[in-house]
């Protein structure tokens, strides 16, 4: 029987905890079938050594079948032109290993509570694709900083970058049932090409790729204006692809609008690699108190079994995907175990035994 192995970054703050609680959680449900390799990397790694991602951990992960990320980042930890060390981890894995989509599902679980009036759980259900390699992203360690009076970063939108996450965006939308409003499968552009032409660039190339998927209906939505149809109207929305910054954004508010960043998954994903991780950061005001929530790990573990069921023809890992789902929403839904972001006070521990024991 197929074995797959889980390059696992648990990283600094609350990472090592949501991470270890997660890894319960995935044995639970595959069984002998994951083999986690837990390896070194973070800011507080780079404390001890000078490094934060050793180039061991960095090949273990390249040769991994997927990785597994915790969180990363301590404050005051940061390199001399101020950037943070921790996202450094996350960063150099998502550029060498080109994982050119960062897909961030905005879902509202049964018994999660949205800010939104008038949407329960199950009336909130869409994906934003945020293009993960370029964007305001490409000038990384590479802006300008001059005489410290002034200091730029530049906007860079390739056709090669913005093709693949629109074909991913259109394809993701086929295999999805619509939107919950209208039932229409549809990818928004999110950009400012009112404004500028990188943008506009960007919904051009979006729209020749379209052309590819006319099954598929395109829509158009102002990074400004989307944000209030995010709080508006979410259920109109079925798939949105946006650049890098603008995808950083508008996840987070999407994630605010389904429960959180406690709960909100990520899968960063090119087309040989992918990185699963919740959306939250270390939080290290929690740190060591077992009192963070682990569902955000925890549903990154589902989004990862099936980018491998997917990719291996392995049917086994959907069906345990399926069953760590359905046990999230048992355990929310029937308030068995809510952790404290959800409004109830289970401990992170606490999540994890009451999933093992619905999925038991
Ligand atoms: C995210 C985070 C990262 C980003 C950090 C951790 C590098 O905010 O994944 O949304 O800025 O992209
Ligand atoms: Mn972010």
């Amino acid at each position: 029987m197929r074995k797959y192995s889980i390059a696992t970054l648990e990283g600094d703050g609350i990472g090592p905890e949501v991470a270890q609680a997660t890894i319960r959680v995935l044995r639970e449900a595959c069984g002998d079938m994951l083999d986690f390799q837990m390896l070194e990397g973070g800011a507080g790694h780079y404390q001890k050594s000078g490094e934060c991602l050793p180039e061991d951990s960095f090949t273990a992960c390249r040769d991994a079948d997927a990785i597994l990320h915790g969180a990363a980042g301590i404050p005051g930890v940061v390199y001399p032109d101020g950037t943070e060390v921790g996202n450094d981890l996350h960063l150099r894995l998502r550029f060498r290993l080109d994982l050119y989509a960062n897909v961030r599902p905005i879902k509202l679980l049964p018994g999660v509570t949205s800010p939104l009036r008038g949407f329960e759980g199950g009336g909130i259900d869409y994906v934003i694709i945020r293009e993960n390699t370029e964007g305001l992203y490409a000038s990384r360690g590479a802006g300008v900083l001059l005489r410290g009076e002034m200091a730029s970063d530049t906007l860079v939108v390739t056709r090669k970058g913005t093709e693949r996450v629109a074909e991913f965006a259109f394809n993701l939308a086929r295999q999805r049932n619509g939107a919950l409003r209208d039932g229409k499968r549809r990818v928004t552009v999110c950009d400012k090409a009112n404004i500028l032409r990188t943008y506009a660039f960007f919904r051009q190339v979006c729209d020749e790729v379209h052309a590819r998927h006319p099954d598929v209906e395109i829509d158009y939505a102002y990074a400004d204006a989307i944000t209030v149809h995010m709080v508006k109207r979410p259920d109109f929305y079925d798939v949105i692809v946006a650049e890098n910054m603008f995808g950083d954004i508008i996840s987070d508010l999407g994630a605010a609008t389904a429960g959180g960043m406690g709960i909100s998954p990520s899968g960063e994903i090119g087309d040989h690699h992918a990185l699963f991780q919740g959306a939250h950061g270390s939080a290290p005001d929690i740190a060591g108190q077992d009192a963070a929530s682990p569902m955000a790990t925890v549903l990154s573990g589902v989004m990862m079994l099936r980018w491998l069921a997917q990719r291996h023809g392995d049917a086994r890992l959907g069906e345990a995907a399926d069953r760590i789902e359905k046990a999230s929403e048992t355990v929310l839904g029937r308030g068995i175990a809510v952790p404290r972001d959800l409004g109830g006070d289970a401990r992170c521990s606490e999540v994890a035994t009451a999933l093992c024991r619905a999925l038991a």
